[in-house]
């Protein structure tokens, strides 16, 4: 699994400029989760919860691509799936430094190295876990009874498009959303 080392700079570099989320803004994603998500979400450092905002609002804005509104009931797990597609960052605890040594990390030892890293102690574990993200996300959101789709995104969205489970045009959509490549509306 390849996290894509450019994805991850360009997120990085965001990171370090990116503010908290308004009140505004949480107050329109939350609309979208369940109970259990909303605690899940609110859990996220903000730098996580502002990206996944950015992401959901670029997915809620182009979901005609999927013959979809943000009004229509099947959109909400489309929209759930973009704001906790990174919940699982959460778990490993890593601040802004710290994705910076896991980033470099993983190019240096290669991502199968996050498993081992993960059963050792103090900032190792923490780099070994935040590696695992995708899986310890899916983990949570399945403990939280989120919709499949939700909780398959969370795993799948850094792994080659062979191997996604998701309704194709769905998951290019929130793909494209993760990765900036959604025009502005
Ligand atoms: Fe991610
Ligand atoms: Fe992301």
């Amino acid at each position: 699994m390849s996290l894509r080392p450019v994805h991850r700079v360009e997120r990085f570099l965001k990171s370090v400029f990116s503010v908290a989320p308004s009140s505004e803004q949480i107050q329109w994603a939350t609309q979208f989760l369940t109970p259990a998500e909303q605690k899940l979400f609110l859990r996220m450092p903000s730098v996580d919860q502002s990206h996944c905002i950015g992401v959901a609002r670029a997915v809620a804005a182009h979901l005609d691509q999927v013959g979809l509104t943000e009004f229509d009931p099947e959109a909400v797990w489309v929209i759930a799936a973009a704001l906790l597609h990174d919940v699982g960052k959460s778990v490993s605890g890593l601040g802004t430094y710290g994705r910076v040594v896991a980033t470099i990390s993983e190019a240096l030892g290669g991502s199968e190295m996050g498993v081992h890293w993960a059963e050792r102690t103090g900032m190792t574990r923490k780099v070994g876990l935040y590696l695992q993200y995708p899986q310890l996300g899916a983990d949570l959101l399945s403990l939280a009874e989120s919709d499949d789709r939700v909780v398959a995104w969370a795993v799948e969205h850094h792994l080659p498009q062979e191997q996604w489970s998701l309704p194709l045009d769905c998951a290019l959509l929130l793909q494209k959303g993760d990765d900036g490549r959604l025009a502005k509306r």
